[in-house]
């Protein structure tokens, strides 16, 4: 049978364990080429620098009958990312794909964050999308376009205790699919965002799943086929949207404006204030947690 990905190369980032590994083996199943990223390490990013988690998904991806190639490349810088496409380049001639994964986590309350932490959690998820985007969007433009997902969170779409660093990151990607979806129109890059959910090394201690079986629906293997949609031809028409997959299924994430105040003519704080009770915050707080109308 015809795979969703016959034919095309694709890069994924942080791919040496956990979500990554996962849309790498299914990608690979799926017909693709895949360059493996990670350059391994610990949750928090220390004691990186060895590709060994990468090479062991490309030799079960070549066992199960695949084709992959291992990079040991920091994401977090230019040079990082021009290797990672160099090394696609040199292996398989092209890049259709590319999931901007990896990432890491420091978590603290606000008031405990230290500017190390900030600058190093900030430079992995954010400023990693960006090095390792950028040299696949050059290539990608003088050569026909693609597709990529950059990895968002609802940590940073909605808040979550303990994660400003990590929020301010996963919300500034979300920035970035935005707005290099619109830009991406003129190239037939196509730039989708991704709120995960899963049961990984990164999350297997958060309170409540501690110390519990994780749900099967909760698997990596659970979000990889939302994200092989997004990059995939099943998606040729969708752009600059972020989707949240999880156990709780595949759902749009969206930014909502309410109705306004505008008067048409200056207006005062107060008058504000007067109107905000009625025109802004009609919105259910927590219209994130909104449910999908049962079925008929
Ligand atoms: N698991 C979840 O529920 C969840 C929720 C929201 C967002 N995410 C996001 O999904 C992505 C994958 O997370 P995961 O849960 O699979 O975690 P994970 O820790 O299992 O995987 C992340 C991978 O990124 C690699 N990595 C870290 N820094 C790197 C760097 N500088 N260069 C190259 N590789 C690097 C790590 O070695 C690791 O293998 C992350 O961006 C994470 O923030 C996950």
């Amino acid at each position: 049978m015809a795979g969703l990905l016959d034919g095309k190369v694709a890069i994924i980032t942080g791919a040496g364990g956990g979500l990554g590994e996962a849309y790498a083996k299914l990608f690979a199943k799926e017909g693709a080429a895949v360059v493996v990223n990670d350059l391994g390490g610990a949750r928090d990013g220390s004691g990186s620098g060895t590709s060994a988690a990468a090479e062991k998904v490309v030799a079960d991806i070549k066992a199960a009958g695949g084709r992959a190639v291992a990079n040991g490349d920091d994401v977090s810088t230019i040079a990082g990312g021009e290797n990672i496409l160099k090394t696609a380049l040199d292996a398989f001639g092209k890049v259709d794909v590319l999931v901007c994964n990896a990432g890491i986590l420091r978590d603290k309350t606000f008031a405990n964050t230290s500017e190390e932490d900030w600058d190093k959690v900030i430079k992995v998820h954010l400023k990693g999308t960006y090095c390792c985007a950028l040299p696949v969007w050059k290539w990608m433009k003088d050569n026909g376009g693609g597709s990529m997902v950059l990895t968002s969170s609802t940590s940073g779409l909605y808040g979550n205790f303990g994660q400003t660093n990590y929020g301010a990151a996963k919300a500034g990607i979300y920035g970035m699919v935005r707005v290099m979806s619109i830009e991406g129109r003129k190239y037939n890059i196509r730039v989708m965002g991704l709120a995960p959910g899963a049961y990984t090394r990164m999350t297997s201690d958060l309170p409540g799943r501690k110390d519990r079986e994780p749900d099967p629906l909760s698997l990596p293997e659970n979000v990889a086929p939302g994200v092989l949609f997004m990059v995939s031809d099943l998606a040729a028409e969708h752009s600059g949207k972020i989707l949240g997959v999880s156990s709780r299924g595949v759902r749009e994430i969206k930014m909502v404006e309410t109705e306004g105040f505008a008067p048409g003519r200056p207006y005062t704080a107060q008058e504000v204030a007067e109107n905000a009770a009625q025109v802004f915050f009609d919105v259910p707080e927590n219209v994130h947690r909104l449910k999908a109308p049962a079925a008929a």
